[in-house]
């Protein structure tokens, strides 16, 4: 079944065609760098550029994909939630005058959802001719070769992870579609945190990834922060406000004693904030799976865009394996921050349930949408 998917839910305008659970192309103009000078996401300059690139976003995904709405799309996956309200309205207008103008179904898919799904997004399987000569050599004419990806599917129920700008949930996933929120921030998000740690050390925005380089040469334990809630993990939340304010206090007694913080001063601390925030969240993860709130699963599905970080998920891998538990990630960093694949991906799980929107009029944003929980009348 070929999908259009659309996400609009923040400064991301996403655009897929998936088939199945395989991305055929998967386009997302991004509008960091415009929000870059508000230090985060300016929602009505978001919503303007939505709108002036959807058509356009929609043009590269159906072409990168070799297909044409009126001939190929069986489906219209849309984001309805959460996110930020006048965004999404972006998103779902447009995927409701497609799926009226060319009569195809429509599909209501919660951002959350896409993201801890989106490790089971696949890549087109390669042929011999789209290799390289010196890898294809080993290969007879018409075999293919199936990403290692490809072969380890996880089985229900699973424990989902999503750390993002916006959310920092586990998720006991009873079976696709099936979702109960187990563990999630009482205040801010993993990616929000590194977000305003990078602020307050003079940093861009997204602050996330650019912390992720510094803290590669910075030393993590020259300027040691407390862990949130160490030897409390059994309250089963995170929280991560705390933590911030730890920083801040670090910052100002160094800038007491030098008055401005040095490169290098930079560096450790960002190293020091990245490493506390994610063993803040693993301790969590591992006091619930030890303490077996998170029974007869064997798979872990993490996704978002914190994910993409190298530490953390080198840090999860780690732990998968002491506790003998597979982890997924998605195959492609594309699939970690927004993007439509993953809604794609989400509304294929929901079409295959006949889960299609009956009356296009009862679809609305929906921007506090919870995982699990139907998301039309809040
Ligand atoms: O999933 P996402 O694109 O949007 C939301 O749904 O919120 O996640 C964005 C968040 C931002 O906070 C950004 O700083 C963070 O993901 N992020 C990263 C990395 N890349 C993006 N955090 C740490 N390391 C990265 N490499
Ligand atoms: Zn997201």
């Amino acid at each position: 079944m070929r999908i259009l998917s659309i996400d609009t839910s923040c400064d991301e305008t996403s655009v897929a065609v998936t088939d199945g659970t395989v991305i055929l192309s998967n386009v997302i103009w991004s509008q960091a760098s415009l929000h870059a000078k508000f230090g985060g996401v300016y929602p009505t300059l978001a919503k303007r550029e939505h709108e002036k690139r959807i058509d356009w976003v929609i043009g590269r995904a159906l072409s990168a994909a070799h297909c044409t709405l009126s001939s190929d799309i069986q489906a219209i996956a849309v984001t309805t939630g959460p996110g930020l309200a006048i965004a999404l309205e972006v998103g779902i207008n447009k995927a409701k005058e497609i799926s009226e103008r060319y009569n195809i179904p429509l599909i209501a898919v919660n951002h959350i959802e896409g993201h801890v799904l989106s490790p089971l997004a696949r890549p087109k399987v390669i042929t011999k001719d789209k290799l390289p000569l010196a890898r294809s050599k080993n290969l007879k004419p018409g075999q293919q070769i199936i990403p290692k990806s490809q072969l380890s599917l996880p089985s229900f129920p699973a424990i989902g992870i999503v750390t993002s700008g916006g959310h920092t949930q586990l998720i006991r996933i009873e079976d696709i579609g099936k979702y109960k929120i187990l563990a999630s921030t009482v205040d801010d998000a993993l990616g929000e945190a590194l977000d305003k740690a990078a602020r307050m050390l003079g940093l861009g925005y997204p602050g996330g990834p650019i912390l992720e380089k510094l803290a590669l040469v910075g030393d993590p334990d020259k300027y040691k922060l407390p862990t949130p809630l160490a030897g409390q993990e059994k309250r089963m939340v995170f929280s991560y406000s705390g933590l911030k304010t730890a920083l801040y206090r670090k910052i100002e007694e160094i800038k007491l004693s030098k008055k401005e913080l040095s490169k290098k001063d930079i560096e450790d601390l960002a190293a020091g904030f990245q490493k506390t925030a994610f063993s803040h969240f693993t301790r969590v993860l591992d006091w619930m799976i030890v303490n077996k709130k998170l029974e007869n699963t064997k798979d872990i599905l993490a996704g978002g865009g914190v994910m993409a970080n190298k530490e953390l998920r080198k840090n999860l891998r780690n732990l998968a394996k002491r506790r003998s538990l597979n982890i997924h990630f998605p195959y492609t960093k594309k699939l970690y921050g927004d993007n439509a694949g993953m809604i794609g991906i989400a509304g294929y799980f929901k079409a295959g349930k006949n889960e299609f929107e009956k009356d296009l009029s009862f679809v609305d944003r929906s921007p506090n949408a919870k995982i699990g929980q139907p998301f039309h009348f809040e």
